[in-house]
């Protein structure tokens, strides 16, 4: 963990078990305050956050500017035509002005290179909001929900059907801290990245499972958990990935494998009739709206742990 940088959220993995577990209480304790109305706790007043987005967002961008307002901060966003990080001006020249003026930066990015370096060059914390390799502010409100609605996550088997993309490296990255049943069941030439698959697996902390075999795989899931089969930035592979993608469609059927017990989770945002069926989405037993919700509270615990708070 030598490179690891302390003062950002980069990696649920730069982070222990209990610096982990403490953010997702911290999430739940803020989360009743803010339910129950109570609008005077305000550990962010006086203080402002940049967002720098090269990508599109509607959680990412809504979930951190209320959350960082609602706590009494004030959040910048900047679009992808805005600042244009490393195309207008070198990431290292963003990361050491911004941090004169804000408290935090949060970016969402293309190249993962670029929010190491953002967060290399940058005084204050940097916060990931996706990267082509993660996407870790989601997991973390993944976890949060799956504490709410399962009970627990450690133990709990989590079955992921798609594409091996960022969401499933941020999950292996939480396995590899938290001990949990992670299952990425996905098409052939499409798994996760190797080297993040071992290092998960050489943490010794969960059991983890990379298949071709959808069917097989969701057996006795606590969740059921799909993502779009194309990504920011793979849009023109979408057509290509339809065909090749067959068979791993979160349907009725699929969700009937799984089992009575099993959630249906998605990060949203959603194609339906795609990667999984309308039917699926609206069962009572998906929880794609309640861990949409849970973007903000797990990021609300998450700030106040970068900062110190
Ligand atoms: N899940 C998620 O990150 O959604 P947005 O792309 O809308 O931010
Ligand atoms: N894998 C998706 C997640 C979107 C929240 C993407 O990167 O587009």
């Amino acid at each position: 963990k030598a490179t690891v940088n302390q003062k950002d959220f980069l990696h649920i993995s730069d982070f222990d078990k209990a610096t982990i577990l403490n953010i997702l209480d911290r999430a739940r304790e803020v989360k009743e305050l803010l339910k129950s109305g109570e609008r005077t706790y305000l550990p962010f007043t006086g203080k402002t956050m940049a967002m720098i987005f090269a990508k599109p967002s509607m959680r990412t961008r809504v979930s951190f500017e209320t959350g960082f307002y609602l706590l009494g901060g004030h959040a910048i966003y900047l679009g992808p035509n805005d600042i244009q990080m490393g195309k207008r001006e070198e990431t290292r020249d963003v990361a050491r002005v911004l941090s004169r003026y804000n408290d935090i930066i949060m970016a969402r990015v293309f190249a993962h290179q670029d929010i190491l370096d953002l967060a290399k060059y940058a005084t204050v914390p940097v916060i990931n909001g996706l990267t082509d390799y993660n996407h870790p502010c989601q997991i973390m409100a993944d976890a949060l929900t799956i504490i709410e609605h399962v009970g627990q996550l450690e133990g709990t088997k989590v079955v992921y059907v798609g594409d091996g993309n960022n969401i499933v490296h941020s999950w292996l990255l939480l396995a590899s801290v938290i001990p949990f049943h992670f299952v990425c069941a996905c098409p052939k030439g499409f798994e996760p990245d190797q080297e993040t698959v071992e290092k998960a697996r050489q943490a010794g902390v969960s059991k983890i499972e990379i298949t071709n075999d959808p069917k097989e795989a969701v057996r006795d899931a606590d969740v059921v958990y799909a993502d779009v089969w194309a990504s920011m930035g793979q849009k023109e592979e979408a057509a290509h990935r339809r065909q090749v993608f067959q068979g791993f469609q979160v349907d009725e059927e699929l969700m009937k494998l799984a089992g009575k017990k099993a959630f249906f989770m998605h990060c949203l945002p959603a194609e339906r009739g795609v990667e999984v069926t309308d039917g699926v989405i609206e069962a009572p037993n998906s929880i794609v709206f309640p861990q949409a919700e849970n973007r903000m509270h797990a990021q609300n615990a998450i700030m106040l742990h970068v900062l110190g708070l």
